[in-house]
């Protein structure tokens, strides 16, 4: 079995993610190659200053520079964030041909990998998105709530619902060890969302605030909480777990206040499914009332490729 990069990592302290567009010149292609096979290498050298900072750096690579930079089949699924057009919001489908999903328990080791990659990546990369996560006490999103609970958990379970398994690849042989990962950047109108009692805001959510337990669902043909619009079952009623890793992030001097989505899974259809339930509705219509109160401001799809596969990227430069 190929080893994956560290996507089960989990929620730590401190993330920042990086969307980057590649330059389209033959020489930025073939240098950010020779960056991303070495960056398990920089993470490590990085970690080795407080290993118990769990230091870890997920690389995804979109679809669109795919071709040219891997040089290998393209993974089944992979096709850029399609725009989901709701009538309260739009989830937007924006640039991103590399991610850097960079997380620790120290913001400092966080900075300095963001650091030594920009060091190497140059003027190779244009900046589409920097955002810093933080954990907010016990891993709440800024509207209040726990996020994070339903997750699967433990290492079996996670990489079931994430990583690409060697058995039924359908000969997709580039993507085993791999995930897909999709990310969204959202802003909140906190003032309004503060505005709704807890009891509304429970049904938005699915669950109670204080101790975070699952309400009932709304009868069918009801407009539905975030938690039951975001559970997708098969034909033959299997649910399909992701792996969500959000973050707040923010500054109240600025009135900016935001949860950074992003989902691993190894089945891509299955979050596009919770994007259309969330912004068309399920019955459509009833949208998630999540987007009342907030926005997505980007929205891009990636695919995470093994351990071998990241590292090889420099093979033949
Ligand atoms: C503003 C953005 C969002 C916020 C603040 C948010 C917050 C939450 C919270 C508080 C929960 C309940 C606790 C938990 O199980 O983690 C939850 C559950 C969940 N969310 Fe979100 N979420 C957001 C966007 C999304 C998006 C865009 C998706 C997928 C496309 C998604 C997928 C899920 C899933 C799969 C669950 C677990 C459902 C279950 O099985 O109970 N969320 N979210
Ligand atoms: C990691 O550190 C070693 C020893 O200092 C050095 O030789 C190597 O070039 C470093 N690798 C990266 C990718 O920074
Ligand atoms: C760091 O990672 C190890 C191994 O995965 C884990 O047991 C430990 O709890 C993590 N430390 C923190 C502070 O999260």
């Amino acid at each position: 079995m190929s080893q994956c990069q560290p996507v089960d990592a989990g929620l730590s302290r401190s993330a920042t993610f990086l969307v980057f567009s590649i330059l389209p010149t033959d020489s930025s292609i073939q240098s950010v190659r020779s960056v991303l096979s070495n960056v398990p290498d920089i993470a490590k050298n990085i970690s080795i200053r407080d290993v118990n900072a769990n230091l870890t750096c997920v690389v995804g690579i979109g679809s669109q520079v795919w071709d040219r930079l891997v040089r290998l089949p393209r993974p089944a699924e992979l096709h850029p964030f399609p725009e989901v057009r709701g009538a309260k919001q739009t989830a937007v489908s924006t640039p991103g041909d590399i991610l850097f999903h960079i997380r620790s328990e120290r913001r400092d080791m966080c900075f300095e990998l963001e650091r030594q990659l920009m060091d190497q990546l140059g003027g190779n990369v244009r900046l589409e998105d920097q955002t810093v996560g933080f954990r907010y006490f016990d891993a709440r999103d800024l509207l209040g709530f726990v996020d994070g609970t339903a997750n699967p958990v433990g290492t079996a379970a996670i990489s079931d619902a994430v990583i690409i398994p060697e058995s039924d690849n359908g000969g997709d042989a580039t993507a085993v060890g791999g995930s897909y990962v999709v990310i969204q950047k959202y802003l909140h109108n906190l003032k309004a969302w503060k505005a709704l009692s807890t009891e509304q805001q429970e049904a938005i959510i699915g669950r109670t605030k204080s101790d975070n337990i699952e309400l009932d669902d709304a009868d069918d043909g009801q407009q539905q909480a975030h938690k039951t619009l975001a559970t997708i079952e098969d034909a033959a009623g299997n649910e399909h777990d992701v792996l969500r890793d959000n973050m707040p992030f923010g500054s109240p001097s600025t009135g900016q206040f935001g949860t950074y989505f992003i989902a691993y899974s190894r089945k891509l259809w299955v979050v596009e499914k919770m994007m259309e339930r969330m912004f068309i509705g399920h019955p459509p219509g009833l949208h998630d009332r999540i987007l009342d109160f907030s926005t997505p401001v980007t929205g891009s799809t990636f695919f995470v490729p093994s351990l071998n596969t990241l590292t090889a990227l420099g093979d033949d430069d």
